[in-house]
């Protein structure tokens, strides 16, 4: 046998992942995972008993050397109630190492592997039933780096999609077991990256500076849905298209199947907060699929201009005209509190109603009623602001938690006094009428 370096093998949770491997010779790397099951967080006041490969969904990142020989240890923890087992996409070999690594709580079991193909490469739980533990969590990626190295990048990130199956519905508060009618329909509570709603968010948002080289290894764990992994307000400049060695390059939008996953790359040229999404965008505004990367540094108005003119469009006319801001079409201009409902209503149906509903019931998790509002309610001017401003962070609204963004909509003044009024006077909320002084003074 060849006189190969052995080395312990060094282990990451998301969105973190191993330093890329600068060796040039392959080496023996031992693996240690620990399977735990452990209540964590799913959602803001939801929590779920997952099963985990390290202790966090999804799993630790491993990264190894094309040719490398793995002895892989799992150990299953005392504490654990199931058997487990480990199948690495990355094995060449019956089961991928699921039978031979058959697990009872309090044992350890270990195999060798080579690890003969580079590439990106799902591992979860292959036990009985399989759907089951993996919809539980117990997924991850092993990255197979090619005998010639990877490209040095300036960041690199591990991004990993789940479905998941709850009693309850989305944002339904409480300790949530897991629902085996949902999961076989396919029909998932929440759709999440790296394990729960706003594991990517906030001050969880992952971060570059403008200039940066991007590289995220997505994975995809389903156990039954396929995403269509997109980044708002960016182009991968290349994309490893289901973790292979291909690269395409120039793209929007790249499927990453359940079990499989995508390596993509891309340069920030522009600050600001790019959005992940699965693109099945259902998925991203209504079950979690939602992440962020936050990039700072200098603008590139080059690349990227931002708004540089909002002005009036008179179809009709033969020219477009320039107004005045603070001056409001006649049509558009109330006079007293029957007309600013009136015209508040519309726009209402224009600017709120699809997000906070047509009785503005909203969405429970995803938008707050405006229907008996307290948030509202307590503080008029407050929520004079949301509109005006647009609001980000955690706020509590009849009891629940929402945490999510709402964007500064564009309205004139006279439009907020209108839409707020009818806002005020519908659906159980206190009554009055909001003018243009009350606006001008609480956006001030
Ligand atoms: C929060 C009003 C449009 C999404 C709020 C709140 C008010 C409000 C008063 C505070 C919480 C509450 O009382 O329930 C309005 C009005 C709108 C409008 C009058 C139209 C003029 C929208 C739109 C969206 C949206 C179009 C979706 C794109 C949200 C979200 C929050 C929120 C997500 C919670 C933000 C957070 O968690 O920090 N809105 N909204 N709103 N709104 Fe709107
Ligand atoms: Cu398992």
């Amino acid at each position: 046998p060849t006189e190969m370096p052995v080395i312990e093998a060094e282990l990451t949770d998301a969105p973190l992942v191993p330093a890329p491997i600068t060796r040039k010779h392959p080496a023996k790397v031992v693996v240690r995972l620990e399977v735990t099951e452990v209540v964590k967080k799913l959602a803001d006041g939801v929590d779920y008993t997952f099963w985990t490969f390290g202790g966090s969904v999804p799993g630790k990142f491993i990264r190894v050397r094309q040719n490398d020989e793995v002895e892989f240890h799992l150990m299953n923890h005392p504490d654990s109630k199931n058997p487990h087992n480990i199948d690495l996409h990355a094995v060449t070999g019956p089961g991928g190492g699921a039978a031979a690594t058959f697990t009872a709580p309090g044992q350890e079991t270990v195999f060798n592997f080579k690890a003969i193909n580079p590439g990106l490469y799902v591992y979860h739980c292959a036990t009985a039933p399989v759907g089951m533990h993996i919809a539980n969590g117990m997924y991850g990626l092993i990255m197979v780096e090619p005998e010639e190295g990877m490209e040095p990048v300036d960041k690199e990130y591990y991004v990993m999609q789940g479905d998941f199956y709850t009693k309850g519905a989305f944002g339904a508060p409480g300790l949530q077991p897991f629902d085996m009618e949902k999961a076989l329909d396919e029909r998932p509570s929440y759709v999440v990256f790296n394990g729960s709603v706003g594991a990517m968010t906030g001050d969880n948002a992952i971060t570059a500076k403008v200039g940066d080289k991007v590289r995220l290894f997505v994975g995809n764990g389903g156990p039954n849905l396929v995403s269509s992994f997109h980044v708002i307000g960016e182009i991968f400049d290349k994309v490893h298209p289901e973790g292979g060695s291909n690269v395409n390059t120039n793209v929007q939008t790249t499927l990453v199947p359940a079990g499989g996953s995508a390596i993509t790359e891309f340069k920030v040229d522009v600050p600001g907060n790019y959005v992940l999404v699965d693109h099945s965008i259902f998925r991203t505004f209504n079950k979690g699929a939602l992440g962020m990367l936050k990039v700072e540094g200098p603008d590139n108005l080059a690349i990227f201009s931002g708004q540089t003119e909002q002005k009036i469009y008179l179809p009709e006319g033969s020219a477009i005209q320039e107004m005045p801001k603070s001056e409001t079409p006649k049509a558009a201009f109330a006079s007293n509190k029957d007309m600013r409902m009136e015209l508040g209503k519309t726009l209402y149906a224009q600017n709120c109603q699809a997000c906070h509903q047509a009785e503005g019931q909203g969405i429970t998790g995803a938008f707050p009623p405006l229907a008996k509002s307290d948030y509202l309610n307590a503080d008029v001017d407050r929520s004079i602001g949301v509109v005006a401003h647009g609001l980000e962070g955690q706020i509590k609204v009849n009891g629940e938690v929402y945490n999510s963004t709402m964007p500064k909509i564009k309205l004139t003044d006279e439009e907020i006094a209108n839409v707020m009024t009818y806002v005020l006077n519908s659906w159980g909320n206190k009554g009055g009428e909001v003018n243009l002084d009350q606006v001008k003074k609480a956006k001030a």
